[in-house]
């Protein structure tokens, strides 16, 4: 058997595979046709015949890349026109008008044809394919690690479906357009390959994290920035991303639970769907849209020790009811795509475990989009343990359902293994048939190349600029706010800046920045200094490295005593979250914690400011700070948006969606636990002897410049039978003096369940409700078996006879309970 490739970042090894393919040699007529006769067209944008011979710049391109089907048949009838008027243009013969010839045979096939059904095109395809450009379809490499000979060399042998970049190499779709015509015109089948990237909170648009707009609870917020992430991804020659990352974070000291939505399945069910909503909208194919990707499937942020990639142990129960409703929710909103997780989940690698990825994701949930490994998630099926080689995690992850290998080649091995009888033509077939699907879904066949004119405008419009400063002010979570000392008055006539987050835009931008770049980001000094009149005095002063001992820590204490009121801006560094970014410890690191004491012993006002990715332990600031405001990593207007906050522009709606810890020694710690058989505190209760069980700040909470008081919660009736609706309702009144914004929280609980226990609480609605001083109104919600139902081990939707508890609250610690009976 030929040695295989552990890693396509090992270009010796790598650009091996498969050169003998029969074909390869043999059918590169189009390419020799370029060559020889390169494009001469019209410059579409000025409609006149340019005179220059300019295969670079791939005006036919352009033209194809032009809006969405209509207009793609209008760019098919400009070429026409094109060919008609000038004699001396030799276009490739691929380029029809309304349709390529991809397997440049002369004539129409079904799958060229825009009007046949996908399937159709799909099937006619399929029954084309050699065994090896099968196997090419299965391949994803990256452009991130530069090895350019080697992806391209393996465009060229058809041996790619698709590229990745998630780093800085994409600024355009002019290299995306090169590489896609290496593929359509330079391959026997002309199959486009498809492009992928991470856009995970913006592509230059920088958003906050995922984990901060969470924290706004509004889940159409979200789906807005996606859909500008959406324009700029494409817009740089992209047609797929991914995102959203859905996995339940409950372990603070896991880097990437910035990435997710915190640790409510309800929330993060209504999240997943806003984001592919956001990247797809209602038509994939658009060319301003991307396709989305449900990661990481599944189990991946329950890593022992939060530790990334580690081993996870979920039961078939929690799975079913905190782990997998967000990717059934993706998937209920039209995702067209899964990535694997790195995990070991139960005792069966996520990339190989046929459990989840098809007895679950095609069984039960008739997913038919395709499956994509995560980044050598194939090759590592042997560092897990369970495959003794190439061919054995090869087999062991095409036949679990992993549709395509992320940059790792084993898929390389299947040939050989079909031979033996190891995998299926049906198995191999099948996986290919789901990434052709989604290639023609999304329209690569109708429109393989990007426009490579609309980038130039594409990024920071004013309309992504605006969102990214709503966004950056709706995230924020108020966690104190004695004597009032926020919102500060702009009348103020000294201010003290402190902390070594307090001027550095580019901390500003988070863990997965993708293309957002720190010039364009707003520091909070920046923020801050545009609110001010030119008589108040800002001084601005780190007083210490984020994360090392270097500090000037008397200096700052001096500007805090010149000023009526200080601003402490500390955090973690946006490089420590995100993926392999586990952490020990949570507190502020370096000197921060000293530098707050120092500041804080002044007696002057603090408003502490925080910038980080995950919940941090902070009892000491809680105590002994006047304010404290959670920005997290608020992207590229952080400093805009959040001074919105501080001076009273923007009121503060964000509530916690991940619980802050008192110590780490806490985590995991997640509001929607299961009861104890000896629950409370005491001796024998089950708690520390040394700290509470309860967080420092709750699921839920978060403060606003008002106060809101809520009745009694009323319900429609004392019971009712399954299938019927009930309410439930209270009355909320703003007694403050500021106009605010309340999430008003139902949380219900089943008391006894037949298939395992149910959480002391589980989030079931809300509602984001602004009110002026003294204003009241009624909150009602409706309820039903969506919300009493769960699942039992097998996935089976129970909705059983007995008490519930109500609660309409501000938090998942505060409010009493009503009772009910479902009959
Ligand atoms: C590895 C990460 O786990 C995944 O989330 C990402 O999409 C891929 N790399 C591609 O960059």
């Amino acid at each position: 058997m030929k040695p295989i490739a552990r890693s396509t970042l090992e270009p010796e090894r790598g650009s091996a595979s498969r050169s003998s393919s029969a074909w390869n040699n043999d059918h590169r007529i189009s390419t020799t046709l370029r060559e020889a006769s390169p494009l001469r067209v019209a410059d579409p944008r000025s409609g006149n015949d340019t005179g220059a011979f300019t295969p670079s710049e791939n005006h036919l391109s352009l033209l194809l890349a032009r809006g969405t089907v209509t207009t793609m048949k209008r760019a098919f009838f400009l070429i026409g026109i094109i060919l008609a008027m000038n004699a001396r243009a030799t276009v490739p013969e691929i380029y029809h008008d309304g349709w390529i010839d991809f397997n440049k045979n002369g004539a129409k096939d079904i799958f060229e044809d825009s009007t046949q059904p996908v399937e159709k095109r799909v099937a006619d395809l399929l029954a084309q394919m050699t065994l090896e450009e099968k196997i090419g379809q299965l391949h994803q490499n990256t452009r991130d690690t530069g090895a350019e000979k080697i992806y391209k060399d393996q465009i060229e042998r058809g041996d790619l479906g698709s590229l990745l970049g998630s780093s800085a190499i994409i600024e355009s779709p002019l290299q995306r357009n090169a590489l896609q015509k290496m593929a359509v015109e330079g391959t026997r089948l002309g199959i486009p390959l498809i492009f992928g990237h991470d856009s995970i909170h913006g592509f230059r648009t920088t958003f906050p994290i995922p984990l901060a707009q969470a924290c706004a609870w509004e889940p159409e917020l979200f789906e807005r920035t996606q859909r500008i992430s959406a324009r700029e991804t494409a817009a740089g020659g992209n047609d797929w991303t991914f995102a959203p990352m859905v996995d339940l974070g409950r372990d603070p000291r896991w880097g990437r639970i910035a990435e997710g939505f915190g640790e409510d399945p309800y929330l993060g069910c209504l999240y997943a769907a806003a984001n592919v909503r956001g990247f797809q909208g209602t038509n994939v194919a658009a060319p301003d849209r991307v396709i989305a990707c449900m990661k990481h499937y599944v189990g991946y942020g329950a890593a022992e020790g939060g530790r990334d990639y580690n081993t996870t142990e979920i039961s078939e129960y929690t799975l079913r009811n905190f782990y997998l409703p967000q990717f059934k929710a993706g998937l209920d909103a039209g995702a067209w795509t899964f990535m694997t997780a790195f995990n070991c989940l139960s005792g069966v690698p996520a990339s190989a475990n046929r459990h989840v990825l098809t007895e679950i994701l095609r069984d039960e949930w008739k997913f038919n989009g395709f499956v994509v490994s995560d980044y050598q998630a194939v090759e590592q099926l042997i560092d897990h343990g369970v495959a003794a080689d190439a061919n054995e995690s090869a087999r062991l992850a095409i036949t679990a359902g992993v549709d395509m290998e992320m940059v790792s080649s084993n898929y390389e091995t299947l040939p050989t293994q079909l031979q033996e009888g190891k995998v299926t033509q049906a198995t191999i077939d099948e996986s290919v048939r789901r990434i052709l699907r989604v290639k023609f879904a999304k329209g690569l066949f109708d429109r393989p190349y990007a426009d490579e004119t609309l980038y130039k405008d594409a990024y920071l419009k004013p309309d992504a600029v605006a969102l990214a400063r709503e966004a950056a002010a709706k995230v924020c979570v108020l966690l104190k706010n004695e004597k009032d000392a926020l919102p500060i008055s702009k009348s103020v006539k000294k201010i003290a800046l402190i902390g070594p987050i307090a001027d550095v835009p580019g901390e500003m931008l988070g863990c997965w920045a993708s293309r957002g770049r720190p010039q364009d980001a707003v520091s909070l000094a920046a923020g801050i200094r545009a609110k001010l009149p030119a008589t108040a005095r800002l001084t601005v002063f780190s007083g210490c490295n984020i994360t090392n001992n270097t500090a000037q820590i008397s200096r700052a204490v001096s500007d805090a005593k010149a000023a009526d009121v200080v601003i402490l801006a500390l955090g973690e560094p946006r490089e420590w979250s995100g993926e392999s970014k586990s952490r020990t410890k949570l507190g502020v690191p370096g000197r921060q914690l000293e530098l707050f004491q120092a500041v804080a012993a002044t007696g002057k006002p603090v408003i502490v400011v925080l910038f980080n990715g995950r919940p941090l332990t902070i009892p000491e600031i809680s105590t002994n700070a006047t304010a404290i405001l959670e920005a997290w990593h608020p992207g590229v207007q952080g400093g805009n948006g959040v001074a919105d906050i501080l001076f009273g522009d923007a009121s503060p709606g964000g509530r916690l969606t991940t619980s802050f810890p008192y110590d780490v020694g806490q985590v995991p710690i997640h509001y929607n636990h299961f009861n104890t058989g000896r629950p409370g505190i005491g001796e024998y209760k089950g708690n520390y002897v040394d700290a509470p069980i309860t967080p420092l700040y709750p699921f839920g909470f978060g403060l606003s410049y008002t106060s809101f008081e809520y009745s009694k919660v009323q319900l429609s009736a004392p019971s009712m039978k399954s299938g019927q609706t009930m309410t439930a309702h209270v009355e909320l009144k703003n007694t403050g003096l500021r106009a605010g914004t309340e999430v008003v929280q139902l949380y219900i609980r089943d008391v006894a369940a037949s298939a395992g226990p149910r959480p002391v609480r589980e989030l079931k609605g809300f509602q984001k409700v602004q009110l002026n001083p003294g204003e009241s109104r009624d909150v009602t919600f409706a309820i039903s078996n969506k919300e009493l139902g769960y699942y039992d081990s097998a996935g089976h939707w129970l909705v059983e006879p007995g008490k519930f508890q109500v609660w309409i609250t501000r938090d998942s610690a505060s409010g009493k309970p009503v009772d009910f009976q479902l009959d």
